[in-house]
């Protein structure tokens, strides 16, 4: 029998990810799906806090098992920031901007490494799983470095400052299907399938 598992998300690309993955056994909703209007508060200081922060108002306003991600870029020089504040930045560090807010929030981060030798910095994603009563966390990172400039098209957030271990060209300009062959996301993503697999596929 299918079964319903919500994703707290209404991010198309996310979900068309996620339901490729999953595949036939699970029905994947939205939060649209299921009338969640709500942009659901992530007040935590940690990616496992917030995506869990996420799932739990799933489970108690909707009643469904849910799980929810939340990643962020943490560099090394910066004692792990920008972390849990990955997509407001520039604005947590109190800079005005109008237009792009990952061109705003780039230009911040490269600032405060403007005289930083070390570059080391990682994506991580962690995602929270309430499943038949019990909650579960699964982490995918990749490791790589932060470059002095821009580069690349492809991607989003920070992809264009982002080379991972192991190559020589950003996320930016790796592209889609290079990148989510080896992104943080891709790995949490495969670990929650692995386990959904192993444990209840009947
Ligand atoms: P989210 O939790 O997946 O929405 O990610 C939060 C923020 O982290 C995004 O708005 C980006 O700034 C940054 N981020 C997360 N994943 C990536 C990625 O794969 N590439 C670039 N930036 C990312």
């Amino acid at each position: 029998m299918m079964k319903t598992l919500v994703f707290a998300s209404n991010n198309a690309h996310k979900l068309e990810e996620i339901r490729a993955i999953l595949g036939a056994q699970y029905e994947v909703k939205s939060l649209k799906d299921i009338g969640c209007e709500v942009d659901i508060p992530e007040t935590g200081t940690t990616f496992r806090e917030n995506a869990l922060q996420k799932a739990t108002y799933v489970k108690e306003h909707f009643g469904f098992d849910c799980f929810a991600d939340d990643s962020g870029l943490q560099v090394e020089a910066l004692g792990g920031e920008p972390g849990v504040y990955s997509a407001r930045y520039a604005m947590k560090n109190g800079v005005q901007f109008e237009g792009n807010k990952d061109e705003a929030n780039m230009d911040v981060l490269l600032g405060k490494l403007t005289n930083e030798e070390n570059r080391k910095a990682c994506f991580r994603t962690s995602i929270a799983l309430i499943y038949e009563g019990e909650t579960h966390f699964f982490d995918g990172t990749v490791e790589g470095q932060i470059i002095r400039e821009k580069r690349g098209s492809g991607g989003f957030g920070y992809d264009p400052l982002f080379i991972p271990d192991g190559y020589d060209k950003t996320f930016a300009e790796l592209g889609n299907e290079v990148k989510n062959g080896i992104s943080h996301r891709a790995k949490a993503v495969e670990q929650l399938a692995k386990f959904l697999f192993v444990n209840y596929s009947s």
